[in-house]
C-alpha cells in the first residue's frame, strides 16, 4: 500500500487524532450539555465515561485502523473476511455524515460570528447577546451561506489529502487555542459573582443521577473522542504500523477532557457573574463567549483570534467527518478524492439543510419532541456512536486473538489486562445497559 497516503510523523498524527477529537464537542457541547443536565454531575459522569469506556475504544480504533491499512469497510473485510463486522465501517459512514449535517450548521455559525467580530460590531455596544444569537441563527439566507462556505473550507482541506492538509492545519492550532482559553478562563474567574459557577461545576446535586444522564455523558464522551464511528479507524489507517498506540489515545483523551473542562470554566463562572442562565442550550457557549470578551481590554479584537481558533478546532473535526465518507467512497482506488470529496461534500451540505433551518424557518417541526437539529444529534451521538463502539470493543475484544491484541497494543501486562477486560466485558454491558435504561 505504499501509494497510500501517510502521516509524515508520530506527533502529525497525534495532533491530528487530537484535531479531529478535540472540537466543537469539547468548546460547544460540552458547556451547554453540563448547563442543561444539572452542571457537576454530568461533567463527573463524563470524565468517568471518557477514561473508562471512551479511552478503550479509541485504543481499539487505532489498532483495527493500523493494522487494516484501509478505509474502515475495507479494514474489516481484510481482517474478518467472510463475515459480517465490516457493518461497524457502515454505521460510521452514515453517523459521520449525519453527524457532519448538523456540525457545519455549528460552524457556520462560527463563520458568521467571524465576519461580526471582523467589523467590530459584537462588542463595545453593550449587546443583548442570547437575543443577538437567535437573530443570527434563525436568518436562513445568512445560515445556509455560512454553512455552505464551511463546507467548502472543510472539503478543501480533505481533497488535498492526508500529509499536506489534514496533518499541517492540526500542527498549529491546537496549543494557541489552549493559551487563549487560559486568558479568558483568568477574565471569567475573576468577575464579580464568579464563584457560582464553579459551584455549579464541581459540587455535586445528585437528584440528577439518572439513566438518561448517563446515557448523555457517555454520548457526550464518544462524540468528542470521535470514538465510535470509524473516524479514528480512519486516521490510524494511514499511521505506519510500528508506532504506540496506547500513549497517543490516552494523550487525545487527557487533552480533549482538559478542554473541555477549561471551556466550562470560561463559560460558567461568567454565566452567574453576568446573570445568564447556565440553561441555554446550544447557543451558550455563543452567547458567553462575546460577553466575556466584552469584558476585556482590546476585546473585539481577541474575539477575533479566538473565533479563528475556534473556527480551525471546528474544522480539525469537520474534516475527520468527511474523511471518513471520502476514504470509504474511493475506497481501495488512489485516485478519485477530489471528485469524492466534492460530490460528498454537497450531499451532506443538503442533508444539513434542514437542520440548519430548524432554528428559524422550521422551528415548529419536531420529531420525538426535538426540534431536527436536537433530533440528529440525539440519534447520531446517543444511539449510532454507542452502537458502533460496541460492535467496535466486541471485535477487538473477540475476534482477535489474545495474542494479536497483545502485540499490537505492545505495553505492560497489567495494562493489557485491564485494557481486555474493559473491551470484553465492562463497555459492552455498560454500552447495553445505559441504551436499555434510557429506552424505557
Ligand atoms: N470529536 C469531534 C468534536 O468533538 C466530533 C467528531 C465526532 C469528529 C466523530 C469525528 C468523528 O467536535
Amino acid at each position: 500500500m505504499s501509494s497510500r497516503d501517510q502521516f509524515a510523523s508520530k506527533i502529525g498524527f497525534i495532533l491530528a487524532a487530537a484535531g479531529s477529537a478535540i472540537g466543537l464537542g469539547a468548546i460547544w457541547k460540552f458547556p451547554y450539555m453540563a448547563g442543561t443536565n444539572g452542571g457537576s454531575v454530568f461533567i463527573l459522569l463524563f470524565i468517568l465515561c471518557t477514561v473508562i469506556i471512551g479511552l478503550p475504544i479509541l485504543i481499539a480504533e487505532f489498532m483495527i485502523g493500523r493494522r487494516g491499512q484501509l478505509d474502515p469497510i475495507h479494514s474489516f473485510k481484510k481482517q474478518a473476511p467472510g463475515t459480517p463486522w465490516f457493518m461497524i465501517g457502515w454505521i460510521g459512514l452514515i453517523a459521520c455524515g449525519l453527524i457532519l449535517s448538523f456540525y457545519s450548521v455549528v460552524g457556520g455559525w462560527i463563520l458568521s460570528y467571524l465576519t461580526r467580530a471582523l467589523t467590530f460590531s459584537l462588542t463595545g455596544q453593550s449587546l443583548d447577546f442570547a437575543t443577538l444569537f437567535t437573530d443570527i441563527i434563525s436568518n436562513p439566507w445568512e445560515i445556509i451561506l455560512s454553512q455552505a462556505a464551511f463546507m467548502l473550507i472543510t472539503l478543501l482541506i480533505v481533497q488535498a489529502g492526508i500529509k499536506r492538509g489534514i496533518e499541517v492545519a492540526s500542527k498549529w492550532m491546537m496549543p494557541l487555542l489552549f493559551l487563549f482559553f487560559i486568558l479568558l478562563f483568568i477574565r471569567s474567574i475573576t468577575l464579580d459573582g464568579a464563584m457560582a459557577g464553579i459551584e455549579f461545576m464541581f459540587v455535586p446535586d445528585w437528584s440528577y443521577l439518572n439513566a438518561e444522564t448517563l446515557l448523555l455523558a457517555l454520548g457526550q464522551a464518544f462524540f468528542s473522542l470521535s470514538v465510535g464511528v470509524a473516524a479514528m479507524i480512519t486516521y490510524a489507517s494511514y499511521l505506519s504500523p510500528k508506532e504506540q498506540i496506547a500513549g497517543s489515545a490516552s494523550n487525545v483523551a487527557v487533552m480533549n477532557i482538559a478542554i473541555s473542562i477549561l471551556a466550562g470554566l470560561v463559560i460558567f463562572p461568567a454565566v452567574f457573574a453576568l446573570g445568564y442562565s447556565p440553561e441555554q442550550g446550544p447557543g451558550l457557549a455563543f452567547i458567553m463567549i462575546p460577553a466575556v470578551f466584552e469584558q476585556l481590554p482590546m476585546g473585539g479584537f481577541f474575539l477575533i483570534i479566538f473565533f479563528i481558533l475556534l473556527l480551525f478546532a471546528t474544522t480539525t473535526s469537520a474534516i475527520a467527518l468527511l474523511e471518513v465518507v471520502v476514504a470509504i467512497g474511493i475506497g481501495r482506488k488512489t485516485e478519485g478524492r477530489k471528485k469524492a470529496s466534492w460530490l460528498f461534500a454537497a450531499i451532506i451540505f443538503i442533508l444539513g439543510v434542514p437542520s440548519a433551518l430548524s432554528f428559524g424557518l422550521l422551528s415548529d417541526v419536531t420529531i420525538l419532541d426535538r426540534s431536527i437539529f436536537d433530533f440528529v444529534d440525539y440519534i447520531t451521538s446517543s444511539f449510532m456512536m454507542p452502537i458502533g463502539a460496541l460492535f467496535t470493543s466486541l471485535f477487538v475484544g473477540y475476534y482477535y486473538t489474545k495474542d494479536i491484541s497483545r502485540s499490537e497494543l505492545n505495553t505492560s501486562p497489567v495494562i493489557y489486562h485491564i485494557w481486555l477486560n474493559i473491551v470484553r466485558y465492562l463497555a459492552p454491558l455498560a454500552i447495553i445497559i445505559i441504551l436499555i435504561r434510557s429506552a424505557f
